[in-house]
């Protein structure tokens, strides 16, 4: 019965054949995009804005192939022509099975790939996809390779598609095509303008296609790229939870920027030389003052971190340094005698990303080969209350160094040996901007947030050569 019904026919279902040309329009974009964007610079933010777009349209592809199954089921649809060969018939049926599942396999791997490996998932910028699995490292490389060979498989799949489509009208002159056309009537405009579009993406996902293969078949390293996904960070050292209980005063945390004031007056320091000599300088200085000081203190690099969260189409991402070291010499009870000069190894930032940290130390981000390290100086401060001060110094990202106002809490306890712990812990915040990070076409706001909150947690232990 619904064989006879389906064998008389003639075309598909209205909405199967809009589905038809929307996902095919998607699929032939996609596939050129897709290659064209791992091709581009990580310095480049097109990149970026390409990925976000890349995902967006794949999920869509996602969302019509489960719309495309239901019209499948509750419609009936033509079946293949009388005149058609046996063999062309279960080739044909191959193809369709073969493309349903790369429709299905391709987008997941994509989605799976950017959740393992913690990159966002927005959906054209109106919100964001849940994850489907938490950070994994093998996962994300696992994933990546897969949607890797699915494109390339996906570009014979469509090719193979497109050329039986084109035999049974142009060489079998019969109305395969015809029935799937998204308009009613034979048109030879919209049938050439399909072909052209379909052959050119064709033709570009085939370039890449063989590009990538060659790569993987003669490459050692196979197809570890350096170039990567739109960074959302995650820190695999999180910051301690208790760095959320630090204190803020009201009147600082009403401010854009949490305890800090920053001058307009730049002091930008053009020759990097003279920055560095400079810090070498103060360091050599305050590491003999500190030396001589009964205040001074000795920081536990396992237990102290200065870590970040910025964001990137909205979405927080974290990231930690190493190695936190520096002069450190302090007392509530003399806090005209106290100082602190506290630095970080750029390259010892982890974000949880090899490609993302690999990014953020090129010169248009923190550009460590110049500017290795970041450092905060002060020789002023002052107590706000019980526990609570605030250090009057100056913070030098790259080369620029601008006045900084910290607020931190102080804790002191007494440990073994009549030793004595104290810990720092006191977030700040700074428009990257101010420091020369991600300029030019990094600058506006939409792709990475201007605002980067820094938290400090400092634990160090009293110089006891000193204890009085
Ligand atoms: C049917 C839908 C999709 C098609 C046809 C497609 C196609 C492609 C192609 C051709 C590439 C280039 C592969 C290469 O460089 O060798 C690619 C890369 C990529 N796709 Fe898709 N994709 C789809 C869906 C998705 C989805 C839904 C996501 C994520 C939510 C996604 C995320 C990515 C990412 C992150 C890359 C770059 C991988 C890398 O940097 O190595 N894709 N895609």
């Amino acid at each position: 019965m619904m064989t006879e019904q389906n064998a008389q026919q003639i075309s598909y279902h209205k909405l199967s054949r809009i589905l038809h040309w929307a996902t095919a329009l998607i699929i032939l974009s996609l596939i050129p995009i897709g290659f064209f964007m791992g091709e581009l610079s990580n310095s480049n933010p097109v990149k970026f804005k390409l990925y976000m777009l890349h995902k967006s349209f794949g999920l869509t592809v996602l969302g019509l192939l489960f719309l495309r199954v239901i019209i499948l089921l509750v419609t009936t649809h033509p079946h293949s022509l009388p005149t058609h060969k046996h063999w062309e018939v279960l080739l044909a049926k191959f193809i369709h099975f073969s493309l349903y599942a790369l429709l299905l396999f391709l987008p997941l791997s994509g989605w799976i790939m950017s959740s393992a490996g913690e990159f966002p998932v927005p959906f054209f910028g109106l919100f964001h996809m849940p994850d489907l699995v938490g950070k994994n490292e093998a996962l994300f490389i696992l994933m990546r390779s897969s949607h890797e060979i699915l494109a390339i498989i996906i570009v014979g799949a469509v090719g193979l598609h497109f050329a039986g489509a084109l035999k049974h009208h142009l060489i079998d002159r019969d109305t395969t095509l015809a029935r799937m056309l998204p308009v009613a009537e034979k048109s030879k405009t919209v049938m050439v303008v399909i072909a052209l579009i379909a052959a050119a993406s064709l033709a570009i996902g085939a370039f890449f296609s063989v590009k990538e293969m060659r790569h993987m078949l003669y490459s050692e390293q196979s197809i570890e790229k350096p170039e990567q996904n739109t960074p959302r960070a995650s820190t695999q050292n999180s910051t301690p939870d208790y760095m959320a209980d630090v204190e803020i005063s009201q009147e600082a945390a009403g401010q854009e920027a949490i305890g800090i004031k920053l001058s307009e007056n730049n002091a930008h320091e053009n020759n990097n030389e003279t920055t560095r000599n400079d810090t070498a300088r103060n360091e050599a200085k305050n590491s003999d003052v500190a030396q001589d000081s009964p205040y001074s203190w000795q920081i536990d690099q396992q237990k102290s971190n200065i870590s970040f969260q910025a964001s990137l189409y909205g979405q927080n991402f974290e990231g930690v340094f190493g190695t936190v070291s520096g002069q450190v010499v302090f007392d509530t009870d003399h806090l005209n005698e106290s100082h602190v000069n506290i630095g970080v190894i750029i390259q010892d930032l982890k974000t949880g990303s090899a490609d993302r940290d690999m990014n953020i130390q090129t010169d248009t981000w923190l550009d460590s080969e110049s500017f290795p390290e970041s450092r905060f100086v002060a020789s002023s401060f002052e107590k706000i209350k019980q526990n609570q001060y605030v250090a009057h110094g100056h913070l030098t990202i790259k080369s620029i160094t601008k006045p900084l106002d910290f607020v931190f809490t102080f804790e002191d306890a007494e440990i073994s040996a009549g030793g004595q712990s104290g810990t720092v812990a006191g977030i700040f915040v700074i428009n990257r901007l101010d420091f020369d990070v991600g300029q030019g076409e990094w600058s506006d706001s939409d792709t990475v947030g201007h605002s980067v909150k820094v938290k400090v947690l400092l634990h160090a232990e009293r110089n006891t050569g000193h204890n009085q």
